[in-house]
Order: structure tokens, then sequence, then C-alpha cells
């Protein structure tokens, strides 16, 4: 068996070898811009080149190193009939639901003025927060987002979800479809984005959709860059209705340094780090599936490339 490695890691060894740990018996090989054809089995992926697919026409599966299939689904030749794994939490969602947390936490407990009052060694205490005025939206309810949903809810901020279709998770109150989208929004004065980055999705975060949130609205965005409209952001703060956000995923990734967001007052901005793809973790789910492959059996994860996700 052969296992294409497709990921511009500059140390691929530090995956390759812990393929080779979990495949005793797989040949493991690196795939580079111009090389012939391997007749790979299995590709591991992260945004490949549509030339991977151009060269290896025997693949039985592709696995993403990350959730967002988007690098994927982008290609022009990606074999409409090749299963396209993703990966399942693999210790993502703790990450995105302590990065959501932190920042929710942050904000409903005055962290900010704290910090500023103890560089002017002032000791000045503000009224203790009411939860019912934090109440958090969380758009999209798979792995990632159920577990911010479920983290948040157990610290008792009100929680509502809001994905395509109707979930069932308890303490946060669900909303499925465009039907429900502006209760959702109604109701929500922290959103967090998770959703997957498809045809719907693109743009979804507009001035009409943040206009929606209650008054002194955050946004703390975790999906893709692309589900947001950046001057929309920049206007929605601007006015004051939007109060802050928290930007991890922008459109254009390193985000370019003129880009306006670095001197937007009220946003923070991290380098695409709320959830790390863990090496570990991830080469254990994935090499795990391809054994169950090998012996016939069915694996979790495969991505309906129609929708999207
Ligand atoms: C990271 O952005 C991922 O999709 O895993």
């Amino acid at each position: 068996m052969k296992v294409i490695f497709a990921a511009y890691d500059p140390q691929p060894q530090r995956w390759t070898n812990l393929i080779a740990e979990q495949l005793p018996d797989a040949e493991i090989i690196v795939w580079e811009p111009g090389m012939a054809p391997t007749g790979a089995d299995y590709a591991l992926v992260w945004q490949p080149a549509e030339a991977l697919f151009e060269a290896e026409r025997q693949l039985k599966a592709v696995f993403n190193l990350g959730a967002g299939i988007d690098g994927l689904l982008r290609l022009r030749n990606l074999p409409p009939a090749l299963p396209v794994v993703r990966l399942e939490d693999a210790g993502m969602s703790v990450q995105m639901a302590e990065y959501v947390a932190y920042h929710v936490i942050g904000a409903s407990r005055d962290m900010d003025l704290y910090r500023s009052q103890q560089a002017d060694s002032q000791w000045k205490i503000h009224r203790p927060i009411k939860r019912s005025e934090w109440p958090v939206g969380v758009l999209g309810l798979g792995h990632i987002g159920k577990r911010v949903a479920q983290t948040l809810a157990g610290l008792e901020y009100p929680v509502h979800g809001w994905a395509r279709t109707a979930h069932d998770i308890e303490g946060v109150r669900c909303h499925a479809g465009q039907a429900e989208l502006d209760t959702f929004l109604q109701s929500t004065r922290v959103l967090v984005n998770t959703l997957p980055l498809t045809d719907e999705t693109r743009d979804l975060i507009d001035y009409r959709l943040l206009g929606r949130l209650r008054p002194g609205a955050m946004l703390i965005n975790v999906g893709r860059g692309e589900h947001l409209v950046d001057e929309d952001l920049i206007r929605a703060l601007a006015e004051g209705h939007v109060t802050r956000a928290v930007l991890d995923v922008f459109r254009q990734e390193p985000l370019p340094g003129e880009h306006p967001f670095w001197r937007t007052p009220g946003l923070t901005i991290t380098p695409h780090i709320s959830a790390r793809t863990l090496r570990d973790a991830t080469v254990e789910q994935i090499c795990g599936k391809i054994r169950a492959l090998e012996a016939g059996q069915q694996v979790s994860g495969v991505v309906d490339l129609g929708r999207g996700y």
C-alpha cells in the first residue's frame, strides 16, 4: 500500500514518521510539485495542488488534515467519485471551545477594563456579570460548534445554536434553516461562527446580519474568512452596533499588513490558531480509517461533496 503526504510542511518527516509507525507495511511518499505519478492508494492532504490529482489516478480515498475541506472543494479536478474524509474532532473541538470561552468570558467579565485599571494602579470594582445580558449564538453545530455551545452552556451563558438542519443539544436552544435564522440572530449578542465554507455560507456575515444581533454585539469568527464581509464588519464596529470582534480566520492568510483590520478599534486578531491540527491524534485517526478501509469496512467522516461538508 502507498500513502502520499501532500501538505507543504517544511518538515514532512514529522508526519511521515508517525504514519510509518501506524502503518508499518505502507510505503510513504512526500508529494512534491512536478513529481511523477506514484500510484498512491491514499493521500493525506492540506490545501493540495490540482497537480496531485492530475498525477495520482489510483487513489482510493483522500484524507483532509483539517476540519474544513474548502481547500479541496475549490480544486477543479477533484475526482467526483473519490471519497474525501475530513478530520473528525481529533482534539480540535476542545481547543475551539477554550478559545471561544476565553473571549466570551473576557468580554463579559470586563477583563480589558480591569487590565487598564491595573496599568493605573486603580482598585475599582464594577458590577457583577449578568449572564442574561450575554446570550451566545453559535452558527454551525458540527463537532466543533456543538462543543463550543455545550461548553458555554456549562458556564451558564444562555446559548442558542443555528444549523441548516435540526439539532437537539442539551442546554442549547437550537434553530434550523433560513426560516429560523432571524429568531436566532435576534436572540444573540455574541455570535460565534463555526460554519463550514460552502456556496450557501460564503459572505453570510454581512452588515444586514450583524445589524440583527442584539446591541453591544460581539463577533467571534473561527470558521473561514470568506464567511465575513470585511468592510461590513468595519462599518458595524464604527457605528457601534457591534462593539468588538475576535477574528482568527481571514480571506487572505497571512492577513496582509495593509489590511484595515489591523488598525480597526475593537478588533482582536489571531493568526488562525483557534484550533490547530494535532499531529498524533490526526495521524492515529486517519491511519485507523485506512486500516478499516483496507479491511473492507466503512469509515465515518466521508464528506458529502454535493452538500460541501
Ligand atoms: C482549520 O482551519 C481546519 O479546517 O481544520
